[in-house]
C-alpha cells in the first residue's frame, strides 16, 4: 500500500498555471486569425519529419511542449474558424463553445448513462428540446447528441430497419433507401453500416435547382415494390453541401406517409438556418419527419465534434439499441431516467450539451440567428459580386450561405479548358493561403465553391476571394 500522491495528480496551483497557459494561447490564436493565413499545409514525409518521435520514457516541462507544439504542429493546419475559410463546411466555433466543451472534457461526465451524470444529462434533455422546438417537432420528440451528422444519421437508418423488418436478415436483404444525387456521402455510407446492400441505396435525380425530383422518388418506390423489394426510407436534404439547396420536404413526407416509410432529413448542413426566416421558409415540412439530423458544429458555433439525432418516436432508437449487460445492472433506465447510451452506438460518451448550453446561454438565440443571416446575405453578395463580372459564372445561386461559380474568360468554351482553368485557381488560390476555397462539380461541370458560415467573415473577405479568383485566373492563361 502505498500513501503518496501520484505523480500524475497535479496540485491545483499547476494546474491552474498550465491551464492559463492554453486559454491563453486560444484566445490569442483566435483573436489573431486575421493576421494568419487560413490554410497551411505539409506532405506527410515533410509533417513526419517535423514531429515523429517515439514516446519519451521521461516526461518533459509543460512549457518545452507547448513551445514544440506552437513550432511544429499548430502552424500546418487550416484555421476553420479564419474568416477567409470558405471552403468545405467551415466550423466556427464560439469562445463561450470552447469553454463549454474544456469544461465537459475538464470534469469528465460519462454522458451515458443517467445516474452518474444526472446533471449534464439532464442539459442534453434540454438542448435537445430546444431543438425541437425550433424544429416545430411534437413534444415527446427526443435523441441524442453525436459525434456528428454521419453518426446521426447512420442511427436513425438502424432504428428505421429495426422497426420495419427487425432481425430478419432476408428481409435485410430487400431494403431500400431513396435519396438524392446531392446527398452527403455519409448517407450512403450509413446504408452501407447498416447492412443494406449497396445497390439498393439509390441516388435519385434532382431537378434544375439541384432538388430530388418527387417523381423519380414515386417511380422509384413503385418499380422496387413490383421487383419485391421494400422502400424503407427516404432521407431528404435540408441544405445540400454542394449547393444548399433543399428538398421538397413537404412532398416528401406525404410520399412516405402514403407508402408507410420512414421519412429522415439530412439538415446537417442547413438545420439551424430554422432561426432564421427566410430558413424557416425553406425549410418548411422539416416538423414531418420521423429523424432528423443536425449538426451544432456546422451552423450552431460549436466545435467538433457535436451532431444531434431528434426521432419523433424516441422509442424506435431505443428499441434498435438498448442492450442490458449484466455489469450495467445499477443504472438501467427505470422509466423517468434517459441512458443516452441506449439511443445510439456509443457508451461512453462526453457530455456535448455543455458546450451547446454554454454558448446559446451566453449569446442567446437573437445573436445565433444574427449570425446565420449574416452568413445568408454574405453568399448573396458574393453572388452579386460574381454575377457583376464578365469573366466569372454562377453555377448554382447563392442559398444557405453557399456559392457555386467558376471563371469563364468570354473567349473560352470549350469545357475541358474551363475545368482545367479552375481546377487551377482553386488550387492556386489555396497554395496562396489567404483565403481557403474547394471545389465541386456540378452536373459534371468542375465548379468552385464558396460555403460562408464563420461569424468573422465579413464583406472584405468575399470581396478578396472574388477579386482573387479573377487575379488569378486572368494570370494562368
Ligand atoms: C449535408 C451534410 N450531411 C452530413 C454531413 C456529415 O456530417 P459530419 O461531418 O458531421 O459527420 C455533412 C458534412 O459536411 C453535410 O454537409
Amino acid at each position: 500500500m502505498t500513501e503518496a500522491r501520484s505523480p500524475l495528480d497535479l496540485d491545483g496551483d499547476t494546474m491552474r498555471r498550465l491551464g492559463t497557459r492554453v486559454a491563453h494561447i486560444v484566445a490569442g490564436h483566435l483573436a489573431t486569425l486575421r493576421d494568419q493565413p487560413a490554410y497551411v499545409t505539409l506532405s506527410r514525409a515533410e509533417a513526419q519529419r517535423l514531429i515523429a518521435a517515439p514516446a519519451p520514457e521521461s516526461g518533459a516541462e509543460f512549457d518545452s511542449l507547448i513551445a514544440a507544439l506552437q513550432e511544429r504542429v499548430f502552424p500546418y493546419a487550416a484555421r476553420e474558424p479564419h474568416p477567409g475559410f470558405v471552403a468545405y463546411v467551415p466550423s466556427c466555433p464560439t469562445f463561450p463553445a470552447i469553454l463549454g466543451d474544456w469544461l465537459a472534457t475538464g470534469f469528465n461526465f460519462f454522458a451515458g448513462v443517467w445516474p452518474v451524470a444526472a446533471g449534464p444529462n439532464a442539459l442534453e434533455l434540454t438542448v435537445l428540446d430546444w431543438f425541437r422546438d425550433w424544429l416545430g417537432m411534437p413534444e415527446g420528440t427526443g435523441g441524442l447528441l453525436t459525434s456528428g451528422g454521419s453518426n446521426a444519421t447512420f442511427t436513425a437508418i438502424v432504428a428505421a430497419r429495426h422497426q420495419a423488418v427487425g432481425e430478419d436478415a432476408a428481409r435485410i436483404a430487400r431494403l431500400v433507401i431513396y435519396t438524392s444525387d446531392q446527398a452527403h456521402s455519409s448517407v450512403v455510407r450509413a446504408g452501407w453500416l447498416a447492412g443494406l446492400p449497396r445497390t439498393q441505396i439509390r441516388l435519385l435525380p434532382t431537378d434544375a435547382e439541384f432538388r430530388l425530383r418527387t417523381d423519380a422518388l414515386s417511380d422509384a418506390i413503385s418499380s422496387d415494390r413490383s421487383s419485391g423489394l421494400i422502400p424503407l426510407a427516404a432521407i431528404a436534404n435540408a441544405g445540400t453541401t454542394n449547393t444548399g439547396a433543399v428538398d421538397p420536404l413537404r412532398a416528401i413526407a406525404g410520399i412516405c406517409e402514403r407508402e408507410r416509410m420512414w421519412f429522415h432529413v439530412d439538415a446537417a448542413y442547413g438545420g439551424f438556418a430554422i432561426l432564421t426566416d427566410r430558413g424557416r421558409a425553406l425549410l418548411d415540412g422539416i416538423d414531418r419527419a420521423d429523424t432528423v439530423t443536425l449538426d451544432p458544429h456546422k451552423w450552431l458555433f460549436v466545435p467538433f465534434e457535436c451532431g444531434c439525432l431528434l426521432a419523433r418516436e424516441p422509442a424506435r432508437l431505443k428499441e434498435a439499441f438498448q442492450i442490458m449487460p449484466e455489469y450495467l445492472q445499477d443504472v438501467q433506465e427505470n422509466g423517468e431516467r434517459v441512458n443516452f447510451a441506449d439511443y445510439g452506438e456509443q457508451l461512453t460518451r462526453y457530455s456535448r450539451a455543455l458546450k451547446v448550453w454554454m454558448s446559446v446561454s451566453y449569446f442567446g438565440v437573437a445573436a445565433l440567428r444574427d449570425a446565420i443571416d449574416r452568413a445568408i446575405d454574405l453568399a448573396l453578395f458574393a453572388e452579386q459580386l460574381v454575377r457583376a463580372e464578365p469573366s466569372l459564372e454562377v453555377l448554382a445561386p447563392a442559398q444557405f450561405g453557399i456559392l457555386c461559380f467558376r471563371a469563364h474568360p468570354v473567349d473560352v468554351n470549350d469545357s475541358t479548358a474551363l475545368d482545367a482553368l479552375n481546377e487551377s485557381v482553386n488550387a492556386k488560390i489555396n497554395a496562396e493561403g489567404r483565403f481557403f476555397i474547394s471545389s465541386t462539380r456540378l452536373h459534371g461541370v468542375f465548379s468552385l465553391r464558396i460555403c460562408i458560415l464563420g461569424f468573422r467573415t465579413t464583406e472584405k473577405e468575399i470581396e478578396g476571394v472574388v477579386a482573387a479568383v479573377v487575379r488569378v485566373a486572368t494570370d494562368l492563361r
